[in-house]
């Protein structure tokens, strides 16, 4: 989605221009087809300059790195209202071009007030929805000739989740406000800035104030007032040290940041697992969830798959139901069932994407179930919003594809899983060191079998009981990043209708336990039988090696690791897919980390 960022100096500042390319670069993971950026002089002179392209290609035209002045907004844009065009890019300006302001999310009811606007005689240069913001401020800054009070009367036109930053020519200052989309404040010296992404500002400085939903900011170079966007009654909040590190957002000497993020899950791991020891939240967290009506586990993407294998952890090693539900079907799915003692456990990397959101606001609306999280970006939406929270402990994760916070979500729920059946049932410490053997181990022939796949494009991933979601997770990651057509299902499923897809060489790869090897050996069977290619990603097994054409064994024993293990070689072979085809996996087409929209 968008990207924000905007900065205040105490004095002009002839680095603003590098500064401004920077942030614009540690937006990038969000997904983006244009780049903007204004600089503002001492005197109030805007200079804007934006386009559509990457942020090396606009560098290039427009010579953004070269830019100066007292302070400078940048937005990167994800089209949605409006084609990716120079007059759709931000930041915008407003009619007479003495308002530059820039934004994140979405207005929703963006053309009936380009209507209502353009009828009351602005000049809209584009179809934007961060452009509409822009007017929305003017109209009413027209009006009271007093800013704060503009954005508050602004609130009651826009309609949707969005934040913004805006500036006026006269004053050496920034606002900022939040309604819906991530927001944060950096306070460093000599400077203050904001931004939708904390990467961008923890290039800078790590002193962050978290703003929450409903509240607008002003901030000059030395200091910032934070107030509720509906009374204007000041908020004071102090700044924190982030625990997210800068670190994170550097690729280290690796290709990609998804290799990167790869390699360093046994590390995460074993900081999850710290941070668990040594804190009081789990226990608190497995009281929540023994009081539960009913338990739902909710997320999107990566992080409900995540959920489905919770849901088999929680059975298996509690005897606890959990229903889970991608994020975006909840309401539909369970809504007008939900009663006040049920307990919606959301999972999220971002702890900003739009259909969890949406979830919350809807049993806030109706008290409703209440929420709690598994959230990986600290002074999120989620995070702040859940009743109760566990931390990814993952640092933060820069590549679009979800890997390490995956693995974390699954050693999360495994930790919560054992909690709950009161403790001692997995061996939750030989994670970290049966990640990196399987690093170690089947790294070598992935990387191989990448080069053998990389002609094919379209294959199925089947999982059995607890792998059920690691086969999901396997088709969508190859998807995700290879563009191929592949499909993750249930491996009993498979006879029911897509066998019929399989002919002589087509590739299978099933994922299973040793435990599951009986069940799970027939269903390849089923495909061997008609000539299918069967890859099987399993802990060493003599029925299951038999009958595949190729084997991943997994150095693991324990039953509830295998989801854990299996994980691993289906995210290096998506990768190494990736890179053989040429696509860079940390930025595929079409997608972005934070889906902070509908
Ligand atoms: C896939 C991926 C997405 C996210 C999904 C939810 O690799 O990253 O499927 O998992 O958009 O995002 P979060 O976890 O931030 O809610």
């Amino acid at each position: 989605m968008c990207g924000i960022f905007g900065i205040v100096f105490q004095k002009e500042h002839e680095d603003l221009g590098r500064i401004m390319v920077q942030a614009a670069y540690s937006l990038t993971y969000r997904g983006y087809d244009s780049v903007g950026c204004a600089a503002i002089s001492t005197e109030g002179r805007i200079d804007l300059r934006k386009d559509i392209g990457r942020v090396e290609e606009v560098d290039g035209k427009y010579g953004l790195s070269g830019m100066r002045g007292i302070r400078g907004l940048v937005q990167l844009r994800w089209a949605t209202f409006g084609v990716p065009a120079q007059r759709n890019s931000q930041p915008h300006l407003d009619c007479d071009g003495d308002l530059v302001g820039a934004h994140n999310g979405n207005v929703i009811n963006t053309i009936s007030l380009r209507e209502q606007f353009s009828e009351e005689g602005h000049t809209i240069r584009g179809e934007n929805d961060g452009e509409i913001i822009v007017h929305a401020v003017e109209r009413h800054f027209d009006r009271l000739s007093d800013l704060p009070g503009a954005i508050m009367a602004a609130v009651g036109d826009l309609k949707g989740d969005y934040a913004y930053v805006i500036s006026h020519q006269a004053e050496n200052a920034i606002y900022a406000v939040k309604m819906g989309s991530s927001l944060y404040l950096g306070v460093g010296e000599g400077f203050v800035c904001v931004s939708s992404d904390l990467p961008s500002i923890l290039e800078l400085t790590s002193n962050i104030v978290t703003i929450r939903d409903g509240e607008f900011l002003r901030f000059s170079w030395d200091q910032y007032q934070l107030f509720d966007i509906h009374s204007g009654q000041p908020i004071e909040r102090r700044p924190e040290r982030s625990p997210h590190t800068k670190e994170s957002a550097h690729k280290g000497g690796h290709a990609h940041f998804m290799i990167k993020e790869i390699r360093e899950q046994p590390e995460k791991v074993a900081n999850l697992l710290h941070f668990l020891e040594e804190s009081a939240e789990l226990p608190r967290f497995t009281e929540a969830l023994r009081k539960a009506g009913r338990l739902f586990l909710v997320g999107s993407g990566t992080s409900y798959h995540a959920c489905l294998v919770g849901s088999y952890y929680f059975n298996k090693l509690a005897g606890l139901a959990a229903i889970p539900v991608p994020a975006g079907a909840m309401v539909e799915q369970y809504g007008d069932s939900l009663r006040p003692d049920d307990v919606l456990l959301c999972v999220s990397q971002s702890g900003e994407t739009k259909d969890v959101i949406n979830v919350l606001n809807y049993c806030e609306r109706r008290r409703l179930g209440q929420a709690l999280a598994f959230v990986n970006v600290l002074g999120s939406t989620l995070s702040m919003r859940s009743r109760n929270f566990l931390p990814l402990v993952c640092d933060l994760e820069i590549s679009v594809p979800a890997t390490k916070t995956f693995t974390n979500q699954l050693v999360l729920f495994l930790a919560v899983a054992n909690a709950l059946a009161g403790g001692g049932k997995v061996n939750l410490q030989a994670i970290p060191g049966l990640i990196e053997d399987t690093l170690a181990q089947t790294e070598p022939r992935i990387r191989q079998l990448a080069q053998e796949l990389l002609p094919v494009n379209d294959f199925y991933f089947l999982g059995y009981g607890l792998t059920h979601g690691i086969a999901y997770e396997g088709a969508l990651k190859t998807k995700e990043v290879v563009y191929n057509h592949c499909e993750g299902a249930y491996s009993s499923e498979f006879k029911h209708g897509p066998l019929a897809i399989v002919y002589p060489g087509y590739p299978v790869i099933f994922i299973s336990t040793v435990e599951d090897a009986e069940m799970v050996s027939s269903h390849i069977n089923e495909v061997s039988c008609r000539r299918g290619r069967v890859i099987t990603v399993a802990p060493p097994q003599p029925l299951l090696e038999k009958y595949s054409s190729d084997f991943i064994a997994l150095p693991v024993e324990d039953y509830f690791h295998v989801p854990i293990a299996a994980t691993i070689p289906l995210q290096l072979l998506a990768y190494y897919m990736s890179v053989g085809r040429g696509i860079d996996p940390d930025f595929p087409r079409n997608i972005s980390k934070t889906l902070t929209v509908d």
